[in-house]
This record gives C-alpha cells, structure tokens and sequence, in this order.
C-alpha cells in the first residue's frame, strides 16, 4: 500500500474557485484504494460551508515558527464519500470572505500552509510516501521539505509530484520579503532555484525540487515549453521535460451526471436527449426571463471571465453573437470589463441575453443541461472541465483548439460523420464566429446531423477511469 497526501489549497465539494477544486476532490475518489490510501489536506477557510465545518473533528494542534513568528496551526479532520480529509486551522491565515485572491496576503498565507502542512505530519498518524502538491500554492512544499525538514528522519525518502494546473499563476513576490516570511536561506533565492527574474517564484521553487512534475492536458505539456505558453518559465520546463507527464483531467461522473443530477428540472440521458434535454431550456428561459422558444440555438458559457478564457474574441464580434436566432446565457465572475460587457447586452437584448454576474453551482448544471451549444474559446486552456461538462450534458462544445480543448473535443467532420464539437485554430474573433456560425447551421438545418454530434459527445469516456489509472502508473514508479 502506498501512502499519497494531496496538499491543496481548494477541493469540492468544501470550497471551489474553479476546475482545481474539481480535480483535487474526485481524483482520490476514483484511484484504486487497494493499492494507494489517497488523503487530501486544504485549508480550513472560513468560508467552507457550515454542513461541513460541523462534521469536521479536532485532532490536534501545535506552534510553529515562521521566520520570526510563531503561528497557531489546529488540525481536523473528516471523511466524506471514503476519503479522509485533514483542515489546517488558523484564523488569522484562512478568515476571509473569499479563500484567496490578494496576492500579497496570499504568499504569506501559502507560505504558512505549506510549512503547516508538512509540520503536520508526523501528527497525522499518516506517513506519505508521495505528497501530491497542487499549483503554486502548494510550490515551497518541494523546497522546504530538501531543506529543514531533512533533520528529522520521519521526512527521509519522502517524494514530491508537483501538478500545474496553471502555469499562469506562479505566486511571485520580491525575494527579501520571501526570505523573510520563509525562513529559507539565500542559498534558495538563485536563477536555478526560486529566483525568476530578480523575484522569488513559489511555483518555480516546486517545479525545480519536485521528484516528478505533471501538468492537466498532453498538448499543454507540449505547449508550456513554448515561449508563447511558458510564462517565462518555458526554459525551466524544457530542461525539466524528462519528469514532466501530461495526464488530461477526467470528470467525476457521480457528479456531473444528466440522469441523476437533482439541480436539474427534467433528467435525460444518452438515449431520451432528443426529447427530454429541451425541457431543461424552456425551463431555464422561463427561470431567467428570457424569450420561451424550444427551438431556438442557446449557447451557454460559464467560466470565470478572464483573459484566458478567450473573452476578448467575445467582445470583438458580440453584437453578432447576440443575433435574433440566438440566445446566450453566461455565468461567472471576473474582469469587470467582462462582467460589465454581458451586463450591458442583457440590458440591450433582455429576450435574448442573459448575464448572471455571481457564482451558483446549481445554476451552472442547469446551464449544462439547458443549452444547445457550448462556447470556450480560451486564449490557453491547461484542461477545461466545462468542455466535459458539456460533452457529458449533451451540450455541443465550441473551442479554441489549444491546451485540453484540443485533447478532448473532436472537430466535427461533416463528411466522414465523426466529431464531438465544433473548433477553430487561430486567436481571432471572426474564426471563432465562423465555428459559432457553423455551428448554428447545422442546428438549425441538419439537426439529424447535430444530435449524432450529441450521440458521440455523450458517448464519449472523460470519467477518471483512464487517468486515474496515469496518476497510478506515476506513483507506482517513483
Ligand atoms: P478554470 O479552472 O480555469 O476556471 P475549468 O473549466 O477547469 O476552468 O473549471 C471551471 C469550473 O468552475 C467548472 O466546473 C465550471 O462549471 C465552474 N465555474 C466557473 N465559474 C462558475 C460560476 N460563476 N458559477 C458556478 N460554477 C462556475
Ligand atoms: C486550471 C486550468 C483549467 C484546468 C483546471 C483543473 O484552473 O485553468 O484548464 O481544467 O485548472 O486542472
């Protein structure tokens, strides 16, 4: 039996941002539980929702100095659907109505829960064998454990795979204040370690010390040792490339599941979708005030409304994405100038527009289950799980072919009747309206043609069963 902690600093279903939070909480659920005891530890925010916090019991809690403070660290710990989940606690650190998001009380606060993290262990009553860090948050777990943490022999042989679910977020802050916060020695600030730049960098420090370094898609595997997708870091990935593997995310099924899903109006299926998946439109029409029409093209998008997302593309051409025989319906939160432009367009075609400026779990399913087409159009996507979201809902996926998008949505090939969506190569507005385009066309006028779209992106396997089986693989040969 091989012992794995996940250190992360989101998991569903306690506290989510985005698609980490998915990952980190069903990936363990679906690894073979003979072979690997798979534990998770986040944070203890204090906006994990209170049916949770009840259910979370105190193990234990001690001191521990960071630089030259000393810090309160409280453990609990629960189990929830067969995995075992451990909280660090601090109040100072975690209170907040939001997990993170400033970054300059971010380093600190990721500074303390790594260091939390690995103090922890020896009270866990649980050795890993591997710790499994997720993102930058997690990046000085690799570099503190090869430092102080070697003077205590319950550390000796322990591995480290470092996973980037972003390369954009890399937690980076001027060196001396690092110094500062960590502890760690000026040995640490150099280029071949956590310096980037002339600042220190948490997720370089993690990419440089970890044993084995995986990031979410095999094409952004590739990608991120370009300058385009390197983020600066795409010498660092080059000269890592050896240890570096591309596993693509799965989706967790139980969750994510037409037939089952109880946020959803009218449950349908692979087989029923022809008639039953339209229900869910009108019904959501109706909930949101726009126009009641069983026929006409929906497109959905939620996501988080940043640059990465390709949502420029979206404001270039939206006048004509907003087009009488179409209606869009978008949820999320981000950029105000995003945020503002779906206002504005609700406001000028109320029939026809809705923009749903918040974050709602249960408004994203129904937004699955009631659209037509999909629309991602990501300026770079390391995975996407909205796209298999949308796969398994029936929801016909609309991308950029980069990143994960590319691994996992097939381009329609209207003479071979093969594809799962609709995609197009180059940044640029009017390739993205021409797939929006076709994509309409054969809706509205080759619907036989569109629901053996459907047919095949409901057939096809994102569960985790293939990639879980790749983490396997991983933790097995280190
Ligand atoms: P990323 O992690 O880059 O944000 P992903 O596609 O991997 O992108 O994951 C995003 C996840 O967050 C999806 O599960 C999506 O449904 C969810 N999500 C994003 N914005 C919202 C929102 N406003 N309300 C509910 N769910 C959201
Ligand atoms: C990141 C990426 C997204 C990926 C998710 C989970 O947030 O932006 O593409 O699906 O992590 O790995």
């Amino acid at each position: 039996m091989k012992n794995i902690l996940f250190v992360a600093s989101e998991c569903v279903p306690f506290i989510k941002t985005g698609g980490l939070a998915d990952v980190v909480g069903a990936l363990p659920k679906y690894c073979n539980k003979d072979e690997f005891d798979i534990r998770v530890l986040i944070p203890n925010y204090k906006s994990i929702p209170q049916k949770y916090k009840s259910q979370m019991r105190y193990k234990t809690h001690f001191y521990m100095d960071l630089a030259w403070r000393t810090q309160y660290v409280g453990v609990l710990e629960m189990e929830l659907d067969g995995v075992k989940f451990y909280f660090i606690d601090n109040e100072f650190y975690f209170a907040g109505d939001k997990p993170y998001g400033e970054i300059y009380q971010d380093i600190e606060k990721f500074a303390f829960f790594s260091k939390a993290a690995l103090s922890a262990m020896p009270v866990l009553d649980f050795r890993p064998d591997i710790i499994h860090c997720h993102d930058w948050q997690t990046g000085l777990i690799p570099v503190m454990l090869h430092d102080s943490f070697q003077n205590n022999p319950f550390y000796h042989g322990i591995k480290t795979v470092m996973t980037i679910h972003n390369l954009k977020f890399q937690g980076v802050w001027d060196k001396k204040t690092i110094q500062d916060i960590t502890g760690l020695s000026s040995y640490y600030f150099a280029p071949d370690k956590l310096e980037a730049y002339g600042d220190a960098n948490y997720l370089k420090g993690g990419i440089v010390y970890a044993d084995m370094v995986t990031t979410v898609s095999r094409t952004y595997a590739e990608e991120i040792k370009t300058p385009f997708y390197g983020e600066g870091l795409d010498g660092l990935m080059n000269a890592r490339s050896n240890c570096l593997r591309g596993i693509v995310n799965g989706l967790d099924y139980d969750v994510w599941n037409p037939e089952t899903d109880p946020y959803i109006v009218n449950n349908y299926n692979a087989i029923n979708f022809r008639k039953e998946k339209v229900k869910n439109k009108t019904a959501l029409q109706e909930e949101l005030g726009l126009a009641v029409n069983d026929k006409i093209f929906a497109v959905g998008i939620v996501s988080r409304l940043t640059d990465q997302k390709g949502l420029d593309l979206v404001d270039y051409v939206i006048e004509e994405l907003c087009a009488p025989d179409m209606q869009f319906i978008v949820l999320g939160t981000g950029d105000p100038k995003y945020e503002n432009l779906f206002r504005h367009y609700e406001w000028k075609y109320k029939d026809r527009v809705s923009a749903n400026i918040y974050y709602n779990n249960e408004r994203s399913h129904k937004i699955y289950a009631a659209c037509d087409a999909y629309l991602m159009p990501s300026l770079f996507e390391p995975c996407g799980l909205s796209q298999l979201m949308s796969l398994r809902y029936g929801t016909v996926p609309i991308v950029r072919e980069t990143g994960g998008l590319k691994d996992t949505v097939e381009p329609y090939n209207q003479y071979e009747n093969t594809g799962t969506g609709f995609s197009f190569r180059n940044y640029n507005a009017h390739e993205m309206l021409n797939a929006v385009r076709y994509a309409k066309d054969v809706y509205y006028n080759h619907k036989r043609e569109w629901n053996k779209i459907v047919d095949r992106g409901m057939a096809a396997d994102f569960s985790w069963k293939a990639s879980a089986g790749q983490y396997e693989d991983l933790y097995r040969c280190m």
